[in-house]
């Protein structure tokens, strides 16, 4: 028995920012470090996520109550886990991935296994007494990344007129992580005053963007180009867009069709949204696109990337769900240049760092981000930082949840005492 060899895991069902039951664990080690982690949730997910199991009992929480996962999580991965090692990351995910036995995680459920994993990595941590970016990155882990704030929501994380999900600002002209995210903090409160200004709701999406009822999809970028003119910034130089269609959502086959359903702009092949890509990014200051074709839409990436790849980031989310098995054949079909990570997808710690790994070993660039649904736990923080990423998203500047990351971040800036890195490239 060593200092770290974990004594006690006890997990709980607890509420995320939607309101709906997640999972928390709660870990001690023989050395009375005690942490606990809080697993996240998303709403676009990709068909080949790591599964979460919910309860499914309509009685209790609309089904999505997570007793289930918790009771796995006390009995099951306890009895598996209590006595090892927390430092042994990688050799306690791949004991859990053995009990599981699934390819999806759907026995013991993501939701169960990720608590565990991240509870592991934070304790051993603590025991170490060195900080979790740290700890998982090493001492050279110093560079913060560049906050990709995400201004304005459509898609389904809203209930508006607006087709593509996610419309961010990124702040890659900034000298600094903290400069950068007052950048992108100003431009979204100078957005508020226009969208107001223009008659426009000013009520929020489910990550603390603006939600309007907007004419169109293009809207939103002339309306976010304002706003970060007013905000004193230059468009492409100081501040530039970052998209995430979430194409997926609104595809008819998950492949070639889609049906812009929101705004009303109906049916489009991937042709028809390659072509809208190519007016935009000619007209706008455009750096990263993400999901801007639908999940088993394999070719119509490919096509995007050859035709954009050179000049933006293009990150695939619900077509790789942060597998190497998926990522592997990106690589090799060059349907991306990117890929977002995102820790619940695959359910691990361990399988999450092997998705960065790969991207890294690739000269691809990859996108750490949170979840729609979210908690107070800012592990993404350290994580991003650890993972030398150069680029994260995790929300607006709205909304605790949110807030909680890119203020762990500030946290993270300040230790550094002046040494920490911020740069796009
Ligand atoms: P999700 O959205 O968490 O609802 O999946 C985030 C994303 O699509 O990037
Ligand atoms: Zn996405």
């Amino acid at each position: 028995m060593t200092n770290s060899t974990i004594k006690s895991i006890k997990a709980l069902e607890i509420l995320d920012s939607r309101g709906n039951p997640t999972v928390r664990v709660l870990m001690e080690l023989e050395d009375g470090t005690k942490v606990s982690s809080s697993v996240p949730s998303g709403a676009s997910t990709g068909e080949y996520e790591a599964v979460e199991v919910r309860d499914g009992d309509a009685s209790r929480y609309g089904g999505k109550g997570v007793l289930n996962a918790v009771a796995n999580v006390n009995d099951k991965i306890a009895a598996l886990v209590v006595g090892m090692d927390a430092k042994e990351q990688a050799k306690i995910d791949r004991a859990m991935i053995e009990l599981d036995g699934t390819e999806n995680k759907s026995n013991l459920g993501a939701n169960a296994i990720l608590g565990v994993s991240m509870a592991a990595a934070k304790a051993a941590a603590a025991s170490s007494g060195v900080e979790l970016y740290q700890y998982l990155g090493g001492a050279d882990a110093r560079r913060i990344p560049v906050p990709c704030m995400n201004i304005l929501n459509g898609g389904e994380h809203a209930n508006n007129s607006v087709d593509f999900q996610e419309f961010m600002a990124v702040p890659h002209g900034a000298p600094t992580f903290s400069e950068g995210l007052r950048y992108v903090a100003e431009t979204f409160h100078k957005l508020e005053k226009i969208l107001a200004k223009k008659g426009y709701s000013t009520a929020k999406g489910d990550e603390g963007g603006y939600a309007p009822n907007l004419g169109s999809n293009e809207e939103a970028m002339e309306l976010i180009i304002e706003a970060i003119k007013e905000a004193g910034y230059i468009p492409g130089k100081d501040i530039s867009i970052a998209i995430d269609s979430a194409a997926t959502s609104f595809s008819t086959d998950k492949k070639g069709h889609y049906d812009m359903k929101w705004s009303g702009a109906g049916k489009k092949t991937s042709d028809d949204l390659i072509a809208i890509a190519k007016v935009w990014i000619e007209k706008y200051p455009i750096i990263l696109w993400e999901d801007p074709l639908a999940e088993e839409d394999w070719e119509g990436f490919a096509k995007f990337t050859a035709e954009f790849g050179d000049k933006i980031e293009v990150v695939g989310d619900d077509i790789f769900v942060t597998n190497t098995k998926f990522i592997s054949r990106g690589i090799k079909e060059h349907t991306a240049n990117s890929s977002l990570i995102k820790l619940n997808q695959i359910g691990t710690v361990t399988e999450t760092v092997d998705a960065v790994r790969m991207c890294r070993d690739h000269g691809w660039r990859y996108f750490l981000s949170h979840r729609s649904g979210e908690t107070a736990d800012t592990f993404l923080a350290d994580f991003a930082v650890a993972m030398d990423g150069g680029h994260l998203k995790t929300g607006s500047a709205s909304r605790s949840e949110r807030l909680a990351k890119y203020n762990r971040l500030l946290e993270i800036e300040m230790m550094l005492e002046g040494e920490a890195l911020y740069s796009w490239k």
